[in-house]
C-alpha cells in the first residue's frame, strides 16, 4: 500500500517548483491532492502534470477570504484535510534602507499571516 493513500492533502502553490515537485509525490503515494496558488495557467499545467485525482483551486494565499474559501473546498469536498503543506512563498532581498511599507506588506501578508491563518483553518 502507498504511504499516502486515502490522504487528503492541500498544497499551497502547488503550481509549480518545490510545492509542484511535492504534489507529484503525494499523488504517486496515493494521497488525495488539492492544489492552490494565483496563476490559473500555472494550475492548469500543474493538474495535467500531476494527473488525474487532483483539484486546482485559484487562490492568494496571503488574502483571508482566498484561505477560507480553499479550505471550504476541501472540507465540502472531502471533509477533513490531513497533510497541509504551507509551501507557498518567496523571497525579496532588499538593503535595510531601501526597505518599503509595500515590500513590508507583501512579505508579512503572506510568509507569516497567510501562512499561520492557513494553518489554522485547515485544523480546524
Ligand atoms: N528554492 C529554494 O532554494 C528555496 C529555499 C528556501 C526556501 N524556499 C521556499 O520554498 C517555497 C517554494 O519555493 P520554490 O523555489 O518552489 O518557489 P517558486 O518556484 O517561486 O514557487 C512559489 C509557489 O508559490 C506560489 N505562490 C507565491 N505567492 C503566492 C500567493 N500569494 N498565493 C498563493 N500561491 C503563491 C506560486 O504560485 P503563483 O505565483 O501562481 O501564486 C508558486 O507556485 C517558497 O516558500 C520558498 O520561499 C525555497
Amino acid at each position: 500500500m502507498s504511504r499516502l493513500e486515502g490522504k487528503v492533502a492541500v498544497i499551497s502553490g502547488g503550481n509549480s517548483g518545490i510545492g509542484l515537485a511535492i504534489a507529484q509525490r503525494f499523488a504517486k503515494e496515493g494521497a488525495d491532492v488539492f492544489i492552490f496558488g494565483r496563476r490559473q495557467d500555472a494550475l492548469d499545467t500543474a493538474a495535467k502534470l500531476i494527473g488525474g485525482g487532483v483539484t486546482a483551486i485559484q487562490a492568494d494565499a496571503s488574502r483571508l477570504d482566498d484561505l477560507d474559501r480553499v479550505a471550504g473546498t476541501v472540507r465540502k469536498a472531502r471533509g477533513r484535510v490531513d497533510v497541509v503543506v504551507s509551501n507557498a512563498g518567496f523571497t525579496e532581498q532588499v538593503p535595510l534602507r531601501e526597505i518599503t511599507e509595500e515590500h513590508y506588506d507583501r512579505t508579512f501578508n503572506l510568509m507569516a499571516k497567510g501562512r499561520c491563518s492557513w494553518c489554522r483553518r485547515c485544523c480546524r
